[in-house]
């Protein structure tokens, strides 16, 4: 394992990284505090310019994070139903080219770059025309909307060399860097267990989304939206409520999983889980969706070259009164790290805490014969947290993004890596629907 986990600091390039991460703040008190700097080499500013397709909640959120960024202009934008169009013009300016049809805007000399803010099943398609006609690419998450289509786009990327970014914006963020270094140091052993769970409780979080007065197939194309799934008649709220239905969305695990394994997989290099098990039922939200609202996910990440073996549990909740989510735990022999994207808890425990009464008693027994004397306890919790300012891991993932575009460069989130995160996610929805385990081969990319 020593070695292993000594391959895996080289391979990561973190060249003395145990000295890196531990010098003041394990000397004093039982928990430390400590803050996280960005370090982006500066890029040049060559101006980009960028279009963006599926103008919804997380369309505007990328396309404002954008254009945040030195030189980026935004000239055109895309999107199915008027009211957004509208909404387009009314935010970003009178002048911005608005259209319903997506080809438009990749034939547009004047856009260098697209984000793709539709829903998960026009992800694909419109990922490989873009690259065709020559154009960088921010994909929103999940790259796919099934495992089938994940090698098109993989090789559409390839053959365009153009910078492809995939949107799960965690991955980016100072606190998923931390926690990289830190695991990489040893600072909580070797991995053998992770977990995240989300737990929401209101009709917004469960999908039920409002939808606007004036939606009617007049407002809307409808057609253009089911053109690559099944054929039916314009129904609003498949339309704006998208996420409750198979044909669209990707469920709770391709839509907040994929966070955790792009975030998972980032902090320990890992290619993915072999074995996927998923339950789940539909507990409260009976409103006509196709998928559970409370889903468990439980995944094999088989010893590699990269990590030791060991396992994930992952779990989300619509009807969640109890607790708060928990984004990341990675859980190693020698302690555990909670990993959010702004800080990283990390405890570092000798040995948990003994609730089991015949447990506490031999351990009583043991203590009897040594020395009473009392000792200096190491600090077993240390705070890494952003600096104030810190602008945000969306921030940084179109940081990255616009960095490579501009560099000629590559990024982490590529169409490999995004499908990688992807796939284990829409296994999940396989193996609740079937029944059954999945086995998935994370080095080939296939099902088993
Ligand atoms: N990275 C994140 O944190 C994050 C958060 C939320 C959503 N997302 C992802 O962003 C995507 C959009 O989610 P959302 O919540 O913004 O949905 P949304 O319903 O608010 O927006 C989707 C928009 O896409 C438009 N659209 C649909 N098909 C289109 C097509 N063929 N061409 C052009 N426009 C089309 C719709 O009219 C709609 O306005 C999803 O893939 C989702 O998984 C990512």
């Amino acid at each position: 394992m020593e070695n292993k986990r000594r391959s895996f600091i080289k391979k990561l390039g973190i060249a003395g990284a145990t000295a890196a991460i531990l010098p003041t703040a394990f000397a004093g008190e039982a928990k430390n505090t400590s803050f996280l700097i960005r370090n982006l080499s500066k890029p040049g500013n060559d101006p980009i310019r960028i279009a963006l397709i599926g103008a919804g909640g997380m369309g505007v959120a990328d396309a404002n994070t954008a254009l945040q960024h030195e030189n980026v202009h935004l000239v055109a934008v895309c999107d199915l139903y008027d009211g957004r169009l509208q909404d387009a013009k009314n935010r970003w300016g009178s002048d911005i080219f608005t259209t319903k049809d997506y080809t438009q805007v990749l034939d547009r000399k004047d856009v260098d770059a697209v984000i793709i803010g539709t829903p998960d099943h026009w992800h694909k398609k419109i990922s490989v025309d873009a690259l065709k006609a020559g154009k960088h690419v921010y994909c929103e998450k999940p790259l796919v909307h099934s495992v089938e289509e994940g090698q098109e786009v993989i090789k559409a990327w390839e053959r365009s060399g153009k910078v492809f970014m995939v949107g799960s914006q965690g991955m980016s963020s100072l606190g998923n860097e931390k926690a990289r270094e830190l695991l990489a140091s040893g600072a909580i052993g070797d991995i053998n267990y992770a977990e995240g769970f989300w737990a929401r409780n209101s009709p917004i979080g469960a999908w039920q989304y409002p939808i606007p007065a004036d939606a009617s197939p007049q407002t809307v194309d409808w057609k253009r939206f089911i053109e690559p799934t099944t054929k039916r008649p314009f129904d609003k709220e498949r339309f704006f409520r998208w996420r409750n239905y198979t044909d669209y969305g990707t469920g709770m695990s391709g839509d907040l999983f994929v966070h955790l394994f792009s975030s998972l997989h980032f902090i320990t290099n890992s290619l993915g889980p072999n074995k996927i098990a998923a339950m789940g039922g539909l507990r409260f939200w009976e409103d006509g969706r196709e998928v559970p609202d409370v889903l468990i996910g439980m995944f094999d990440y088989p010893d590699s070259e990269q990590h030791p073996g060991f396992n994930l549990s992952l779990r989300c909740n619509f009807v969640d009164g109890t607790s708060g989510s928990t984004f990341l735990k990675i859980v190693g022999n020698k302690g555990s790290m909670d990993i959010g994207w702004n800080d990283v808890l990390l405890k570092q425990n000798d040995a948990p805490e003994m609730e089991d009464p015949f447990m506490k008693e031999k351990a009583a027994e043991a203590q009897t014969s040594q020395s009473d004397r009392k000792q200096i306890l190491p600090p077993n919790e240390t705070h890494f947290k952003a600096e104030k300012g810190y602008k945000g891991a969306h921030y940084d993932h179109f940081a990255n993004f616009f960095h490579a575009i501009r560099t000629g460069g590559t990024v982490g989130q590529d169409p490999v890596f995004g499908f990688r995160a992807a796939a284990p996610a829409l296994l999940c929805n396989d193996s609740y629907r079937e029944n059954k385990f999945i086995q998935w081969d994370p080095v080939k990319m296939r099902r088993i």
